[in-house]
């Protein structure tokens, strides 16, 4: 019989001390929501991606709290067992105030159980604020794509010694200041190994290779959806499954067993 007990981040910490990968997927909507649980997704993220597959923007700046909130609570409405992390998008956090406000609306109304932060040592502060006050706090490192302009594209980061020390360095800050969680894009596998193992807390990949306590792909990549060219990490899952349910299915019996990614989807 399928599991039904909630997913907390307790039993994210037991999955990662245990070896058992976790999950991740994006959700943006109460149907999507429904299949990624009839699925088994640990963690439905609601990403700022939304802004580029869902509203056609190039980046995911546009996107504004409002906007966040209303996509969460669709999710919310569907969601039985997943843990719900929900990003807070660009600027919305700039100073521990605003994002104490910010995460405050994130669980009240867009029924939140964790907020997802872009940046590293510079947003311990905020992490601890936010932590202190009972909001748990997903990191994100790597290619954070709120800085898209700052890196000047969506690309591999981390790849020379210092940056590679910067970004361990940020993880560990991160955990310390009291995240229970860390999403690392597009860095090294090596790099990805090393903070993964660096961590107590679990390490969600994404374009960072196998050896992640989990893994997260976008939703629309996953099912091959999204317009144009898709990063060369994701996979389409409904190429070789029946229909969404079975792709949906494919892509968690493909993470938990350590067959994705594979070395294809690995950028160095
Ligand atoms: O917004 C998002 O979907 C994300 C994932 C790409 C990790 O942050």
């Amino acid at each position: 019989m399928a599991d039904t007990t909630p997913v907390t981040r307790d039993s994210l910490l037991r999955m990662k001390a245990e070896g058992e990968k976790i999950a991740v997927v994006t959700s943006y909507d109460a149907s999507f929501t429904a299949l990624l649980e009839a699925a088994g997704v640990d963690v439905l993220l609601v990403g700022d991606s939304l802004g580029m597959v869902v509203q056609g923007h190039d980046s995911t700046l546009p996107v504004t709290l409002e906007q966040m909130i209303y996509h969460s609570a669709c999710v919310a409405r569907a969601s039985t067992r997943a843990l719900r992390v929900v990003d807070l998008p660009f600027m919305t956090y700039a100073s521990t105030e605003q994002a104490l406000d910010s995460a405050a609306r994130m669980l009240r109304e867009g029924g939140a159980h964790m907020v997802k932060l872009e940046g590293g040592a510079l947003l311990c502060a905020t992490v601890e604020a936010l932590t202190q006050r009972g909001i748990p706090v997903c990191g994100h490192l790597g290619l954070t794509p709120q800085s898209v302009h700052q890196f000047g594209g969506y690309r591999l980061q981390g790849r020379d010694e210092a940056a590679a020390r910067q970004l361990l360095d940020d993880a560990i800050a991160l955990e310390q200041a009291g995240a229970s969680l860390l999403v690392l894009e597009c860095v090294p596998a090596a790099l990805a190994k090393q903070i993964s193992e660096s961590l107590g807390v679990p390490v969600i990949g994404i374009g960072a290779g196998i050896d992640c306590d989990g893994q997260v792909l976008v939703l629309y990549d996953l099912l091959g959806i999204t317009p144009g060219k898709r990063p060369r990490f994701s996979h389409n899952f409904l190429e070789s499954g029946r229909d969404i349910p079975a792709a949906l299915r494919a892509y968690v019996e493909a993470v938990r067993t350590g067959r994705f990614p594979g070395p294809e989807h690995t950028l160095a």
